[in-house]
């Protein structure tokens, strides 16, 4: 066997899997082979998460069972309600929906992962009810009353209608509905890995899951998105970024929301939310954050482009978020009530062929190193 250390495993196969298809140099991103741009035009979240778990499009009687299985999952259970009460209003939401996740363990006793019905029901519960918690932990935190799920709503317009209290008009929930479609997988990313990772041991699908959404909530993953607002925050207007965008490649500073790991040309992604944000803010009003952001991609382009540095899904997901009324420290909770589809489906995948994951290390520490007693330290 190779013993060769690659840091991160960047480019390191570590499974087979039939799920997302990224093509980073080309900006093809496919889900079980079909296209993000058809699926992101034609289909809804419901219909994807189905897709990811099952491996193919729904027929309409499937369709309907399948949001009908969902819509019965997403009241939350009176003892999640109580933790999520129980926690300071200052906790940041993340860690609200992870302890929300991992505490499903307690009201589900789930812990006989081969049977593959049971678990085919828990991602549907998981994929329910992650933005059922994270509305509600938002209401909370502020004061205010839980609000009941309205099931009459599909599953993007009924995460807003929790969250805010407001039922969305059809722009913004078809908006939240293709945002949610672009979040939903992305391959063997951090909290996806970590979902296998877990899951691979055998752990219920709340301990799997919420070791997901911790991974997820590092900046390093879910959290640009958050600060891609931040950072526009900074430049006081348009007719400064030309000059704060030299001074910052000037210091070397990284632009958020440009750039990926993966993608060489323009996400996918970015050049789809693009579109449907461009039509959200010339319809319900532009904002100055979206005009500087959107001088910003056009300045960056001529100098950053050649080499590869193009805009994430991050860069427009956060502008949008914010128009409609979403506060900044859930837009990586948005992303988790998303990915949840991804996770659940590497989980079932994990589990269909399972083999735990034990890695090695290159040992680089001390040999043979003497126990020195205490009193001669
Ligand atoms: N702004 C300015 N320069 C950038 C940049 C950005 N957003 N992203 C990469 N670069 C530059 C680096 O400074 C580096 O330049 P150098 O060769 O002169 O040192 C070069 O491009 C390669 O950078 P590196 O970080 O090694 O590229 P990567 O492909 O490994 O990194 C990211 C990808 C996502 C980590 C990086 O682009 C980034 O930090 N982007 C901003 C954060 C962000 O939006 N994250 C969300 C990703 S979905």
């Amino acid at each position: 066997m190779s013993a060769e250390f690659v840091p991160g495993l960047a480019g390191v196969v570590a499974a087979k899997s039939a799920i997302g298809f990224i093509d980073g140099k080309q900006g093809i991103l496919r889900y079980r082979g079909i296209r993000i741009e058809d699926l992101s035009e034609h289909s809804t979240f419901e219909e994807v998460s189905f897709l990811l778990l099952f491996g193919k499009l729904p027929n309409a009687d499937e369709l309907a069972g399948f949001e009908a299985d969902l819509k019965a999952e997403r009241a939350l259970d009176p003892a999640i309600l109580a933790v999520l009460k129980a926690l300071p209003k200052t906790t940041h939401p993340m860690v609200a929906l992870q302890t929300a996740v991992a505490a499903m363990g307690g009201v589900d006793d789930h812990m006989d992962v081969t049977d593959a019905a049971r678990n085919v029901a828990a991602a549907k519960k998981l994929i329910a009810v992650i933005p059922s918690i994270t509305g509600t932990f938002d209401r909370l935190r502020k004061g205010l009353a839980p609000v009941q799920p309205d099931n009459s709503l599909g599953h993007a317009a009924n995460f807003i209608y929790m969250t805010t209290g407001e039922v969305p008009n059809d722009q913004v929930a078809r908006l939240m509905d293709v945002c949610l479609i672009l979040h939903a997988e992305h391959g063997f990313n951090a909290s996806t890995f970590t979902g296998r990772v877990v899951g691979a041991t055998l752990a219920n699908p709340y301990a799997t899951m919420s070791a997901a959404v911790g991974s997820l909530s590092g900046p390093l993953h879910g959290g640009a998105n958050e600060r891609v607002l931040e950072m526009l925050a900074e430049i006081p207007g348009v007719e400064a970024v030309e000059g704060w965008l030299d001074d910052a490649l000037a210091n070397k500073r990284k632009i958020m929301g440009l750039g990926h790991r993966v993608y060489k040309v323009k996400d996918p992604r970015a050049t789809i939310l693009q579109g449907l944000a461009a039509d959200l803010f010339a319809q319900q009003g532009s904002t100055p954050l979206y005009d500087i952001a959107h001088k910003l991609e056009t300045e960056a382009e001529p100098r950053v482009g050649s080499r590869g540095i193009y805009p994430n899904v991050d860069f427009y997901s956060g502008l949008v978020y914010q128009k409609m009324g979403i506060e900044t420290d859930l837009y990586t909770p948005i992303f988790g009530v998303a990915r949840v589809s991804g996770w659940a489906a590497h989980w079932l995948e994990q589990l269909s062929d399972n083999r735990i994951y034990r890695p090695t290390q290159m040992y680089v520490g001390e040999t043979d190193a003497k126990y020195i007693p205490m009193s001669d330290r």
